[in-house]
């Protein structure tokens, strides 16, 4: 049985009298240990399919089956509870908590889970990212590719099985986006399921298995 098996899935976007259909009858399947990417044009539903993969949110139709069950059938606390001890998800955006420092936001999911992050664990994924010196300013006083890696450690520091990424390198120099995708590497090479969006041939080029997606459709 695959990991994650996903089918058939769309997603319509409802903004007054326009819909948006921006993922159209996806399937595709992915087995523990994958290291993926997905491309596309800008626009093309990646971020869609990512979102929904990860259970953030919910399709219009179709099913996201980790292990054969699916994860939307799940009530909203045991659906959050299952993200938040299986998913690590790095957002196009960061979506960092501006008051909180580094320290802070990379503990959030760990606190969600009413434990405090052990110390050396979070020390160590901030020695890997190459955060250690930034632990304690807020995301305001970060550079992009700073609030980048404090995102990506957050994303691992409950020692998630499959990572999504959506364009971890995009606001990073090609030296910086190279150590970051040598993280990724590292991350798999230890048993973890990555899947990457990215625009980018160079960091697709790290990854086994290529999605490509147009117009909300897989087209190869
Ligand atoms: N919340 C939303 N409400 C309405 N339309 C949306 C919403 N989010 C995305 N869309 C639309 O759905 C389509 C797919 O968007 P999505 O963000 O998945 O694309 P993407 O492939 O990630 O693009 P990019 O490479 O620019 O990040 C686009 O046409 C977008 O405008
Ligand atoms: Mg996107």
């Amino acid at each position: 049985m695959a990991m994650l098996e996903v089918k058939r899935i769309r997603k319509d976007y409802v903004s007054g009298l326009r819909t948006v259909r921006a993922v159209n009858e996806v399937t595709f399947k992915v087995e523990n240990g994958e290291f993926i990417t997905v491309m596309g044009a800008s626009g093309a539903g990646k971020s869609t399919v990512l979102q929904i993969c990860a259970g953030l949110i919910r399709p219009t139709d179709g099913v996201v089956l980790y292990d054969g069950v699916d994860i939307f059938s799940k009530d909203k606390e045991e659906l959050a509870l299952f993200r938040r001890n299986n998913i690590g998800y790095i957002f196009q955006s960061f979506n960092l908590l501006p008051m909180l420092t580094s320290r802070e936001n990379i503990a959030v999911p760990a606190l969600l889970n009413g434990k405090k992050p052990d110390e050396g664990t979070l020390n160590g994924i901030a020695e890997t990212l190459g955060i250690t010196e930034r632990l304690d300013h807020f995301p305001g006083e970060l550079s992009g590719g700073e609030q980048q890696r404090v995102a990506i450690a957050r994303a691992l520091v409950n020692d998630p099985s499959v990572i999504f990424a959506d364009e971890p390198t995009g606001n990073l120099d090609s030296a910086t986006a190279a150590d970051i995708m040598s993280v990724f590497v590292e991350l798999n090479k230890r048993g973890k399921t990555v899947v990457i969006v990215t625009h980018d041939d160079k960091v697709a080029s790290y990854c086994a298995r290529k999605i490509v997606i147009a117009d909300g459709r897989i087209v190869k």
